[in-house]
């Protein structure tokens, strides 16, 4: 079978990751990328993409808001696919505003979920349609240190913790009830922590590394005990991929990849991989309301789908991401400072 994915936010660091990815391994797919390019979103991220005269005829790319009713539901019509990666993603910009993240994930999820139910009243809506949602193990909310059997199932009661989790766990909630109420045939997908090219310079791996670079310390927050469950991007893509293809619609799979590091031993690998000294952090106030472990358990993914990650053994897969890094500094150096808001209009012109 063949699929038109309109993929939302696919300008963002995983949504970039996901399209290089569906282009590459599957030959028969098209994509459309609906991003309003926020702060986050970089469409140099996909540059290569834009430029590769073969691959153009498979890839669209749409600057608009998933919270245009009339736009998503358009572009809705012309693919059989949706993958909705759009979101406001990170948690310490939630705690200063959390505005933006309840206009978008919710309001944006809502906007998103109402096309679709129009279409398919209309009996528009392509007959072999699937849809996946891809949320977080942030919506668990957090485990405790001196537990380590414990994770989180599909089972685990939804409990997100800082008002980024709250936003998301809404939509996770507002997808179950469009399945339920209108038989939407959609999935949901909660991934643990990702790492990888291409990720924004706000998150823990991107920022440790281009603060190192720059000759600059690294902030570890409160006693570097929290733990994280790591995944490598392209690992997290081809999970949704196999949600989208072999999933059972109104079934939740959790996505992690048995990684566990707290952030201190996190910090101790990216110093080693570049060769700087202890010294280099600095240890800073905590994260308000910081959650202390994340742990995954994908079981269910892995047994009913399939899946298996295979590029996020550490620490090559984490010395491979440092070194992209190293090695692509006109990539972070123009987020780091604004350039990359104006790649847009000098690619496409004012609009
Ligand atoms: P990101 O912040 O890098 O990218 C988000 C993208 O969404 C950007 O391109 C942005 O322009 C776009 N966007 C934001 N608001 C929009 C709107 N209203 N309309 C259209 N586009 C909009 O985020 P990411 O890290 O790539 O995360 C992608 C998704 O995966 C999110 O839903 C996030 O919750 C989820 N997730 C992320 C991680 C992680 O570790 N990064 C882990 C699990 C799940
Ligand atoms: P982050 O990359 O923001 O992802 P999330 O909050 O979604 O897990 O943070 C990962 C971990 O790193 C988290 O426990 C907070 C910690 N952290 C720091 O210690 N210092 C920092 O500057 C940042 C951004 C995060």
């Amino acid at each position: 079978m063949t699929r038109h994915i309109l993929l939302t936010g696919g300008c963002g660091f995983i949504g970039s990751n996901f399209v290089r990815f569906v282009l590459r391994e599957r030959p028969g797919y098209r994509v459309t990328n609906l991003d309003a390019l926020t702060y986050s979103g970089n469409p140099e991220n996909l540059a290569d993409i834009e430029a590769d005269s073969a691959l153009r005829d498979r890839y669209r790319f749409v600057k608009g808001d998933i919270r245009d009713a009339d736009l998503v539901q358009k572009l809705m019509g012309e693919c059989n696919a949706l993958v909705h990666m759009a979101a406001e993603s990170h948690v310490d910009r939630s705690i200063l505003d959390a505005r933006p993240f309840v206009e978008t994930n919710v309001l944006g999820t809502q906007t998103l979920l109402d096309g679709i139910r129009r279409l398919k009243h209309a009996g528009k809506l392509a007959g072999d349609f699937r849809g996946v949602h891809v949320s977080t193990d942030e919506v668990y909310g957090s485990l405790p240190l001196d537990r380590p059997e414990l994770k989180f199932t599909e089972e685990t009661p939804i409990c997100g913790n800082s008002p980024y989790a709250a936003s998301k766990a809404a939509s996770d909630l507002l997808v179950q009830a469009y399945h339920h109420t209108f038989g939407l045939p959609l999935c949901i997908t909660r991934c643990s922590n990702n790492f990888g090219p291409y990720q924004f310079p706000e998150k823990v791996i991107p920022l440790f590394v281009t603060n190192l670079i720059e000759g600059r310390k690294v902030p570890l927050y409160g006693d570097g005990l929290n733990v994280r469950d790591w995944l490598h991007v392209e690992d997290h893509c081809e999970a949704v991929l196999t949600v989208l293809e072999k999933g059972v619609p109104g079934e939740v799979y959790n996505i992690g990849g048995n990684n566990e590091r707290n952030n201190k031993e996190l910090t101790h690998s990216i110093l080693k991989a570049m060769g700087k000294p202890p010294e280099m952090i600095q240890p800073v106030t905590d994260r308000l309301g910081h959650d202390r472990r994340y742990a995954i358990d994908p079981r269910k993914l892995e047994t009913k789908l399939g899946w298996r990650p295979t590029r996020s053994a550490w620490p090559q897969a984490l010395e491979a991401t440092v070194r992209w890094y190293v090695e692509n500094p006109q990539w972070w150096q123009r987020v780091k400072s604004g350039a990359y808001r104006q790649y847009y209009e000098q690619q496409y012109g004012r609009r």
